[in-house]
């Protein structure tokens, strides 16, 4: 099988240059797109995490600023600090990491974020947008597994597409999206009981089970496009995705690699939702 690596570093490059030239536009216009982020205890991943978008927003051109609480903070503090957020005009994005720690309530939270500054697209809101086909902030990851699937020519309209995953961040939306595309599609779990019976059928296989390698080359039908959004640290600590790699990219036509597949798209999508934020806060002002 002649197997495509899914570069996501390479698009995400080519995503951030087009996106640079809308948010220089808004810059000559008087207008620096803002991202705030929220950050709530010790998780070593999620600073990881919000590092990288912060570096992420200062090559892009947008200002950010990072609010960070500790473990035992009380989530009326960080609803004060949303609501003023909220009401920040040199703020465009809002986005506050998950996990949040357990005492916190995640849709209390998520839904003081003014809808029209949700980047993260995780507002009640705007999920019903996402659902009803009105979307305002497509959820990052699912986004650019999207975007990365449409700048390699992939056709999605009457695929049968299977999602291994059922998260919020994730399998939800991505579902959504795909069938918004055309896409048949087969929403799987872990779980679900003769998983590969599923996966076997799938034209486009999108996998987000946080369980290391646990797709196989027997459980993918061949010339499939794969794309895996796991990132799992094994015992030695190097990383790995929730597929097999060096066994089902014999048999796919396409695959995204861990790292470096669908990783770089998910922090691009979130710059190119702060810009669309700022654009649009700057057409309303007009
Ligand atoms: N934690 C893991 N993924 C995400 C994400 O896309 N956004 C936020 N806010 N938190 C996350």
């Amino acid at each position: 099988m002649d197997t495509h690596i899914l570069d996501g570093k390479k698009v995400a490059e080519l995503v951030r240059a087009e996106w640079k030239v809308r948010a220089d536009k808004l810059v000559q216009l008087g207008v620096k797109p803002g991202l705030a982020v929220i950050i709530v205890g010790n998780n070593a991943a999620s600073a990881i995490y919000v590092r990288n978008k912060i570096k992420a927003c200062g090559d892009i051109g947008i200002y950010s600023e990072v609010h960070s609480f500790p473990e035992n903070a009380a989530q009326d503090e960080v609803l004060a600090c949303i609501q003023s957020l909220n009401e920040n005009p040199h703020i465009h994005g809002i986005l506050v990491q998950l996990p949040l720690p357990a005492h916190f309530e995640n849709n209390r939270v998520i839904t003081s974020i003014a809808t029209e500054k949700d980047v993260d697209g995780f507002h009640l809101y705007n999920v019903g947008a996402l659902v009803t086909g009105n979307t305002a902030f497509s959820p990052c990851t699912p986004y650019g597994v999207m975007v990365m699937l449409e700048k390699n020519h992939i056709p999605i309209e009457g695929q049968h597409a299977v999602v291994v995953g059922r998260s919020n961040i994730v399998g939800k939306p991505m579902a959504l999206m795909l069938l918004e595309q055309g896409a048949t599609v087969t929403i799987c779990t872990s779980k679900t009981r003769d998983l590969s019976q599923f996966t076997k059928n799938a034209d486009i296989l999108v996998v987000a089970t946080g369980k290391p390698r646990m797709i196989t080359a027997k459980m993918v039908k061949p010339g499939a496009v794969v794309v895996d959004v796991g990132i799992n640290r094994l015992p030695d600590g190097k990383l790995c995705g929730d597929v097999d790699f060096e066994s089902v990219k014999e048999i796919v036509s396409y695959i995204t690699p861990v790292p470096g597949g669908v990783g770089p798209m998910t922090i691009t999508m979130l710059l190119c939702n702060t810009i669309l934020a700022a654009e649009r806060a700057q057409a309303s002002i007009k």
